[in-house]
């Protein structure tokens, strides 16, 4: 089988170390692809979120299954116009892609399912908006209701912050994702990922994880794209989870399909944890990065099988095979990142230890520059290792990032603190 998979970076470079090991797998191009993910698979230049250029490179490469890693391709209906060709292809369509593309689209969804999430309310006027925030009080959280690069959500404990988000948003600093608005309760608890996939009708759950958001150790700095992820997270119990299937993602797939979007791919629940129950934060319709890198590490050669499952609508007879262990992974970033930072420094140490089943440095920004690795974006390398404990998968990981050879990098020093305090 030949198989193509789109994005550039540290989940995709995961996601094709998984497909390589199983047997299907004949030929892997990977779309645009990375200087690690060079190293195992081929890459391709191809602007992935042009459906008619995707379709074309798939048709002239005789490609018979495509994997979306990130949410742009989705969003730009890549899926709809493969699916129209008769390519066969996992992640939803367009229209099931406004589950992570609008915010307040999410919310009517929940509602119409009745699924526990935030009090909401959505405004197109920004003094609307203020007098609704000045009737709520703080803490409360602004979001712009397109995609922001998970830029376009703040958290606001006092009124200021939440008016100053206003004027940003209907001022323009996220584009159209601003020119609607939505403002919602402020929930506390534990945040958590679960991740299912989807057919339209069934779900499988494939995984749970916790994310690291800001950018330094005790959660403090600004907010990433991510600095480390485990899996499983304990938090997220069996009760927990069935609770959530239950409540949550079982009838939101059965409001998608009765508005004839029925949701085929991965959906990702980004799930609030408070007083032994579980509310909806928000939903992506694609693998988390880096959550994916963890999932994989522990999913291994059988993701071929789930996925393709889930494209051809037979997920009633799948089944996953869990390794009952744990993994790690730790983002080693460009110093200044999430703010200003240099690209093109060397990285060495990436064939300290050989890759493994338990161990593997995956890479999320990197390129090939006169022979060496250099970096080439914000987060550049995700060290990821697995363990029989937590703590096990902790230790390995962070021996792995010792001999990473990166003056111009840093990581968080706590990935893991809160299951293993
Ligand atoms: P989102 O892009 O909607 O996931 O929001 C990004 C982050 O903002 C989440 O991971 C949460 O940490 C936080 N957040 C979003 N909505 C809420 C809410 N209603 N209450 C508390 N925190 C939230
Ligand atoms: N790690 C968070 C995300 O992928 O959205």
């Amino acid at each position: 089988m030949n198989i193509l998979i789109l994005g550039a970076g540290g989940r995709e470079h995961s996601l094709a170390w998984a497909v390589l090991q199983n047997p299907k797998c004949d030929r892997l191009i990977v779309a645009p692809g990375n200087a690690g993910i060079d190293q195992i698979a081929e890459c391709a230049s191809l602007d992935v979120d042009s459906p008619g250029d995707v379709c074309d490179f798939v048709v002239d490469n005789a490609i018979d299954f495509v994997i979306v890693g990130p949410e742009a391709p989705l969003a730009a209906g890549v899926v709809d116009k493969l699916v129209d060709t008769g390519i066969l292809v996992f992640g939803p369509s367009q229209a099931a892609a406004q589950l992570e593309a609008s915010k307040a689209f999410t919310k009517e969804v929940c509602d119409a399912a009745g699924a526990p999430t935030a009090a909401w309310a959505r405004f197109i006027d920004a003094n609307d908006a203020r007098n609704f925030i000045l009737r709520q009080g703080a803490p409360i959280v602004v979001k712009a209701d397109g995609l922001a690069a998970g830029k376009g959500v703040v958290v606001a404990m006092d009124e200021a912050t939440a008016l100053a988000a206003i004027d940003d948003m209907f001022g323009g600093s996220f584009g159209a994702a601003g020119a609607e608005v939505v403002i919602e309760e402020f929930m506390d608890g534990e945040e958590a990922s679960f991740f299912v996939l989807c057919d339209g009708k069934d779900v499988l759950p494939i995984g749970t994880a916790q994310d690291h958001k800001r950018a330094f150790d005790g959660d403090t700095g600004p907010n990433t794209g991510g600095m480390g992820a485990y899996s499983p997270a304990p938090v997220l119990t069996d009760t927990l989870q069935e609770q959530v299937l239950d409540e949550i993602i079982r009838p939101t797939i059965a409001e998608m399909a009765r508005r004839g979007t029925p949701f085929s791919g991965v959906l990702y629940a980004g799930l609030m944890i408070a007083h032994g129950r579980a509310r909806l934060v928000e939903y992506n319709v694609r693998f988390g990065d880096p959550e994916c890198q963890v999932l994989m590490m522990r999913l291994g050669g059988q993701v071929l099988d789930l996925l393709l499952a889930c494209a051809e609508g037979r997920l009633a007879d799948a089944q996953v095979n869990w390794a009952d262990d744990h993994a790690m992974t730790i983002v080693m970033a460009a110093k200044g990142y999430p703010g200003a930072y240099e690209k093109g420094s060397v990285i060495g140490g990436l064939d300290a230890r050989p890759a493994t089943s338990q161990q593997m440095v995956f890479h999320a920004g990197t390129a090939l520059t006169d022979g060496k690795i250099t970096a080439a974006g914000g987060r550049v390398l995700n060290v990821t290792a697995r363990g029989a404990s937590l703590q096990e998968a902790r230790d390995n990981a962070y021996a792995m990032v010792e001999d990473v050879d990166w003056p111009e990098g840093f990581c968080r020093s706590d990935i893991g603190w809160r299951a293993l305090s």
